[in-house]
Parts: structure tokens; C-alpha cells; sequence
């Protein structure tokens, strides 16, 4: 077997690595960096808005003695990368993500990429077991215990050499202008445990300060109080009829939610509206304008309607109705970009951000995607709340 394609099989099989771009880029946020161990807990879904990898380790091919990488991985989030490999200072890589549920490689190897997909949907919330390894000239993607995905990939040896390092990194990819063949929403909301990365002992750099992963996971947006997401309303457009009414809709248990869940505001900043959890009172205070009104904290959905010339907030059997002199109807300014905000008031000094579970987010009856987010505070976990 050629060398080159021995080094391809041995990036398949490991996964994860950071390069040394993307360590100078730490080191100039001044981040401290720490050490820990690729066996741990590790929580994937802490780093929005970033491609760089949570953690990366390196190590000299010619030290490696496994071909093998295996983890287990629990998540509820259909699209992510969950690990990186590469050599050759990232001219040859590898990536394994999720899209709709379903394990993804996609492999860059001299002028060639390749993306293949297949196998069981692993966001179901519970762990799989997940097993790379390098047979040969083929590459096996392997979950729980079944030979998912089968990929040959033969290159003639025209530059054998097997010197130099291997990269691998979890939750991103090292190479910042990397182009993937099918292009992925880097953000993964998952949980890795019990990781053997080729059988390597060196440490992981990392330089977060690591997230515990939740217990049991159970479908929805957490928000521990800490911060919030920002869309652009632009980004849910509606079609525009004379009686359309636009809804965004939130589940959740709501009497034990606390702080600040919805607010609206112009592209000027100037504040359309905002619900706030009072957890004493089990009350919602919806404030519109100067107009403030409560609503009493239950197990029903909460939706907020806006039509041409009001908005209107219903919470199971309650409902409040609020008119403005608006010069645009309310549809077409949210379809011109209104600010929109789940788990807080932006730009405000006093926040009082969200604690508390949104098992779900809905804008006219599609599912809201928070990793999609103009805006999303690392600590917000996208797709799973405690259970
Ligand atoms: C990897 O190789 C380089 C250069 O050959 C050497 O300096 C370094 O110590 C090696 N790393 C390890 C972990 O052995
Ligand atoms: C993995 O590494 C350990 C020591 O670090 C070694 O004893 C073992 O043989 C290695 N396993 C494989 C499959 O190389
Ligand atoms: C809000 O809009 C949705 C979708 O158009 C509609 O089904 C629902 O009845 C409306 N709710 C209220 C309170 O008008
Ligand atoms: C809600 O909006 C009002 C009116 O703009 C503002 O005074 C208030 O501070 C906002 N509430 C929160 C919790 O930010
Ligand atoms: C929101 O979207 C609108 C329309 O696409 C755009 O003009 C506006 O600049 C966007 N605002 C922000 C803050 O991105």
C-alpha cells in the first residue's frame, strides 16, 4: 500500500486534531489553554458561531499504533461535525458530521473530495456507539456494532511519506478555509464519552472551559439564565395576504421558567415587546409599548400572532390583543428584519436572561433551529434540555 494512501487511512481513523493556525489564533485571544483527556465527557455544544474545533491533539504518525478511533455520542441535533482529522498540515482531512440525523464523512485527499452518507439517524437522544477504523484501502464507519458506511479510496503513491503529524479535533475543523465538498452547519449539540482516538495518550488542548453534559437529554432549547439568541425576523419569511397572520409559538413548563422569554425590537433598537417570567407569581408580564399586562404561568403553548395591524398573545385560554398606530402592517416589517430574541432583551442593562426549557420554538409551524442564530450565547444548549 502506498504511503499516501496508509496516511489517508490513518487520518480516517483518527478524530481529532488542531492545527497550528488555529493554535496561534488562541494564543492571540490570550485564551488560556488547558489540558484534559480525549476519554471525558465532552460536551460538543459550547462553541457557537466558530468553526475552530473545541479541543484538538496532535501526535507524529510515525508513533501510531492503532488505525482505530471509537466513542459514543448522544444528541438530538440532526446536523453537526462531531470530529476532524488531517495531515500534511491539513492538505489531506477528513470530517464525520451528522445531517438530518445520519453519519457523514466527507474526505479531502489531493484533488479529490469525497462526501458519502448512510446509516441509522443518531439523534434520537440516547448514546451510540461509533467505531472508524482503516482496513486496507477502505475506511469503515461503524455504529453500534453495524458496518454502516463502506469507503474505498485508492490514490497512487506519489509522495510516500508517512513523516509529519496527524491532527484531530472534536465539535469543528482545524483549517478555517477548509471548503467541504457538502457543505455543514458546524455546530453540534451532542455529547462524546469513552473516546479511544487512535489509541493515542497525549492530552487534548482545549481553551474552554469545558461544559458538564446534562444527565439525560429531553428535546428542546435549555437557557441556564446566562444569556440569549438573536435572529433577524427576515430569516422566517411570510407570504404576505390580507388575513396571514404570522405566529411564533413556544412550548415548555412554563411555570418553572424564569426571566425574560421573547422580545421584539427594531432594526433601530427600539422595543416592539417583551414577555417575562416571573417565577413568585407563576405570571407572565407582557410589556407592548407602555402597556403591561399578565398572564397566569400554565402547562398550555404560549403563541404571539402579528397580523396587519396587531399583535396578539395567547396563552391557552388567554389572550391579550395589542393595537398600535403602526405605518407598515406588523407582517411586512417582520419581513423587512425586525429584532428578534428568545431568552432575553438585547442590548438592555438590566437583562434578566431565560432559566429554563423551550421544549419547542415554532415560527408559522417550522421548527426554529437556535444553532442558525444571528446570535447564540455559547452557554444555550440548542437541541436538549435536562431531563
Ligand atoms: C514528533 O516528531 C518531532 C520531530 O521529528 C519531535 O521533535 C517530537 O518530539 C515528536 N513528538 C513526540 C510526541 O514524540
Ligand atoms: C494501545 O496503547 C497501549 C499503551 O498505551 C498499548 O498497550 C496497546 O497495545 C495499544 N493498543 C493497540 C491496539 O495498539
Ligand atoms: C395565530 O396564527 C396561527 C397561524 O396562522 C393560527 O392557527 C392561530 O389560530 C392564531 N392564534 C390566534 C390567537 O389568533
Ligand atoms: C421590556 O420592555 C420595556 C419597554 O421597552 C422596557 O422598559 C423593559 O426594560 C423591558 N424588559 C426587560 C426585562 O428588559
Ligand atoms: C435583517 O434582514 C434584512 C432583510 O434581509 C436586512 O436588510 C437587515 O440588514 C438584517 N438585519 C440584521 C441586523 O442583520
Amino acid at each position: 500500500m502506498g504511503s499516501r494512501v496508509m496516511a489517508l487511512l490513518l487520518l480516517l481513523c483518527v478524530s481529532s486534531a488542531w492545527p497550528a493556525q488555529a493554535a496561534d489564533e488562541a494564543g492571540e485571544n490570550g485564551a488560556k489553554t488547558t489540558l484534559t483527556s480525549g476519554k471525558r465527557y465532552i460536551n460538543l455544544g459550547q462553541k457557537w458561531g466558530s468553526r475552530s474545533p473545541l479541543m484538538h491533539t496532535k501526535a507524529n504518525l510515525t508513533e501510531l499504533t492503532s488505525i482505530k478511533s471509537s466513542f459514543e455520542l448522544r444528541t438530538l441535533d440532526p446536523e453537526g461535525v462531531v470530529f476532524y482529522g488531517d495531515t500534511q498540515g491539513g492538505a489531506d482531512w477528513f470530517v464525520l458530521g451528522l445531517r438530518g440525523g445520519v453519519p457523514e464523512m466527507q474526505i479531502g485527499k489531493g484533488n479529490t473530495l469525497i462526501s458519502v452518507a448512510g446509516g441509522p439517524k443518531l439523534n434520537d437522544g440516547t448514546w451510540h456507539q461509533v467505531e472508524l477504523r482503516s482496513e486496507g484501502i477502505y475506511v469503515i464507519l461503524q455504529v453500534d456494532g453495524i458496518d454502516v458506511l463502506v469507503v474505498g479510496l485508492h490514490s497512487k503513491c506519489d509522495n510516500c511519506n508517512l513523516e509529519g503529524q496527524i491532527r484531530l479535533s472534536l465539535g469543528g475543523i482545524l483549517v478555517k478555509e477548509l471548503e467541504l465538498l457538502n457543505p455543514l452547519q458546524t455546530e453540534m449539540d451532542g455529547c462524546v464519552r469513552e473516546g479511544n482516538w487512535l489509541n493515542l495518550s497525549t492530552p487534548w488542548e482545549t481553551d474552554e472551559e469545558l461544559q458538564p453534559c446534562f444527565t439525560e437529554i429531553q428535546k428542546g432549547s435549555y437557557f441556564p439564565g446566562t444569556g440569549l439568541v438573536l435572529f433577524n425576523s427576515s430569516d422566517f419569511t411570510t407570504q404576505q395576504t390580507e388575513e396571514s397572520e404570522l405566529e411564533v409559538k413556544i412550548e415548555g413548563h412554563s411555570s418553572a421558567w424564569k426571566g425574560t422569554v421573547l422580545s421584539l425590537k427594531t432594526p433601530q433598537g427600539d422595543s416592539i415587546l417583551n414577555m417575562t417570567a416571573q417565577e413568585q407569581t407563576k405570571e407572565l408580564t407582557v410589556i407592548f409599548g407602555t402597556q403591561t399586562s399578565t398572564l397566569k404561568l400554565g402547562p398550555q403553548s404560549l403563541a404571539l400572532n402579528l397580523s396587519q395591524n396587531e399583535i396578539k398573545v395567547e396563552f391557552g385560554p388567554q389572550q391579550l390583543v395589542m393595537l398600535d398606530e403602526v405605518t407598515q402592517s406588523w407582517p411586512t416589517m417582520w419581513n423587512e428584519g425586525l429584532i428578534l430574541a428568545f431568552g432575553g432583551v438585547p442590548d438592555e442593562s438590566d437583562p434578566i436572561y431565560l432559566k429554563g426549557c423551550l421544549s419547542l420554538i415554532q415560527i408559522n409551524g417550522q421548527d426554529v433551529d437556535l444553532d442558525r442564530a444571528l446570535y447564540k450565547h455559547n452557554t444555550i444548549s440548542s437541541h436538549g434540555c435536562p431531563a
